[in-house]
C-alpha cells in the first residue's frame, strides 16, 4: 500500500511517499480503508520530534528515531477487515475516529474498535476525518472536566483552530452565553458557529475588559494565555480549561480552578457527537484539503499557526 513515511524526526520535508506493507489487525482492531485523514498538532510534535512533557512525547514517538514510521491519527474510511475479537463494527461498515498509535497516514490503518463509531452520515469522508482529535478534546475539557451548564458563561481563547471552532459549538449545546476570542479575519466565523459575543486579541485584550467567566477555556496553549493572567476576568467559582497540559499539570492537581487533561476518544464521545451533527447542531470546517502525497506541504500549512478551522488530507482520490 503507499503511505506517507518519515524515517528520521525533522521538517516537513522528512516525509517521503513510500510502498509498504498492508497492516494486519490485531485481535480488538479494525482494518480501515482510509478514505481521509487530517492533520493536528500530535502529528506535528511526532515528526519533528519535539520532547514535551517531561520527555513524555518522546516515549511515544522515539528517542533518536520514530517508533511508528506512518503519521496520522485521525481516520474516516471503510470497514474491510475485523480481528478475532471485535464485537462493534463488520466489514463495510463506514467508520471515524482516532487512534491512540499513528499510522493513518497512509491506503489502510489498524485502529481499535474502543475509538472508532459509525461516521456521521452527513458528512464527506474528508469532513468527518477533521473531528475525532480536536472535537473531542473540546469535548473532554468542556463537559466531562467541567459539565458546562446552562447558567455559565463561557469564554474560548483560540475559537477559529481545530479545537476552537468544535469548542465553541460544543459549549453552545449547553448555554447561550458564549463569547469567542480570535484574529480579525475569523470573527464572523465564530458568531456563525454559534459566538453570542466576539472579541477580536488583535484589538482588545479581554483580560481587561471588566467582564468576568464562569468557564475559561483556552484552545491555543503555548502560555498564550494562563490562570494567573486570566484570574481577574473568572467569576467568583470559575475554572480555568486548558489544552496545554505542559504548563499546569501539576498545578491542576492542586487546583480546584484549574484543569487541564489530555483528550478522550472514544466511541461513546464519537456516537454523541455524531447525533450532533446530523441533528445539525456541529458542522466542521475545513479550511483545505490536500492530497496523501501532499502531505509534506500540509504540515507546512498548518505549521503556519492560523487556521480557519481544519485541514484534511484526501486519501481516496
Ligand atoms: N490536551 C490534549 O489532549 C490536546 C489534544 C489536542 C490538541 N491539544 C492542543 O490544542 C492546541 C490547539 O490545537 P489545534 O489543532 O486546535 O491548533 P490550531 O488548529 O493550529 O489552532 C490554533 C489557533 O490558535 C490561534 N492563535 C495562534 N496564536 C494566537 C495568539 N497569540 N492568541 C490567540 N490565539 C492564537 C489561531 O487563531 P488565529 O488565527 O485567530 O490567531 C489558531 O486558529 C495545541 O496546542 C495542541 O497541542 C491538546
Amino acid at each position: 500500500m503507499k503511505a506517507i513515511v518519515y524515517e528520521e524526526f525533522g521538517p516537513p520535508d522528512v516525509l517521503k511517499l513510500m510502498d509498504v506493507e498492508k497492516p494486519l489487525p490485531k485481535d480488538n482492531e479494525l482494518l480501515i480503508k482510509v478514505h481521509a485523514t487530517s492533520v493536528n498538532a500530535l502529528d506535528i510534535i511526532f515528526r519533528s520530534g519535539a520532547s514535551l512533557l517531561y520527555g513524555v512525547t518522546k516515549l511515544m514517538a522515539g528517542f533518536k528515531k520514530p517508533k511508528s514510521k506512518i503519521l496520522g491519527f485521525d481516520v474516516s474510511g471503510e470497514v474491510v477487515s475485523v480481528g478475532n475479537d471485535v464485537t462493534k463494527f463488520k466489514k463495510g461498515d463506514l467508520v471515524y475516529g482516532a487512534g491512540q498509535n499513528p499510522g493513518a497516514n497512509s491506503e489502510y490503518y489498524c485502529i481499535s474498535e474502543n475509538t472508532v463509531a459509525l461516521k456521521p452520515s452527513n458528512m464527506s469522508h474528508e469532513e468527518a476525518a477533521t473531528i475525532p482529535d480536536v472535537a473531542c478534546t473540546a469535548y473532554t475539557g468542556l463537559i466531562d472536566k467541567n459539565s458546562v451548564k446552562e447558567t455559565d458563561k463561557v469564554l474560548i481563547y483560540g475559537a477559529s483552530g481545530g479545537v476552537g471552532i468544535f469548542a465553541i459549538q460544543i459549549a453552545k449545546l449547553f448555554t447561550n452565553e458564549v463569547t469567542a476570542v480570535c484574529s480579525t479575519d475569523k470573527l464572523d466565523q465564530a458568531k456563525e458557529l454559534g459566538a453570542k459575543e466576539v472579541i477580536d486579541y488583535t484589538k482588545e485584550d479581554f483580560t481587561k475588559n471588566g467582564q468576568t467567566y464562569d468557564v475559561i477555556f483556552d484552545a491555543v496553549g503555548r502560555k498564550k494565555i494562563t490562570f494567573k493572567s486570566c484570574k481577574n476576568s473568572l467569576g467568583n467559582n470559575g475554572i480555568f480549561i486548558t489544552v496545554d497540559l505542559e504548563s499546569v499539570l501539576f498545578k491542576s492537581i492542586f487546583s480546584k480552578r484549574i484543569s487541564s487533561y489530555f483528550a478522550k476518544v472514544d466511541t461513546e464521545r464519537l456516537d454523541i457527537l455524531r447525533n450532533h451533527i446530523e441533528a445539525g447542531k456541529i458542522r466542521t470546517v475545513v479550511e483545505k484539503t490536500f492530497l496523501l502525497s501532499e502531505l509534506a506541504e500540509a504540515h507546512k500549512y498548518y505549521e503556519k499557526g492560523h487556521l480557519k478551522g481544519k485541514i484534511a488530507i484526501k486519501v481516496v482520490e
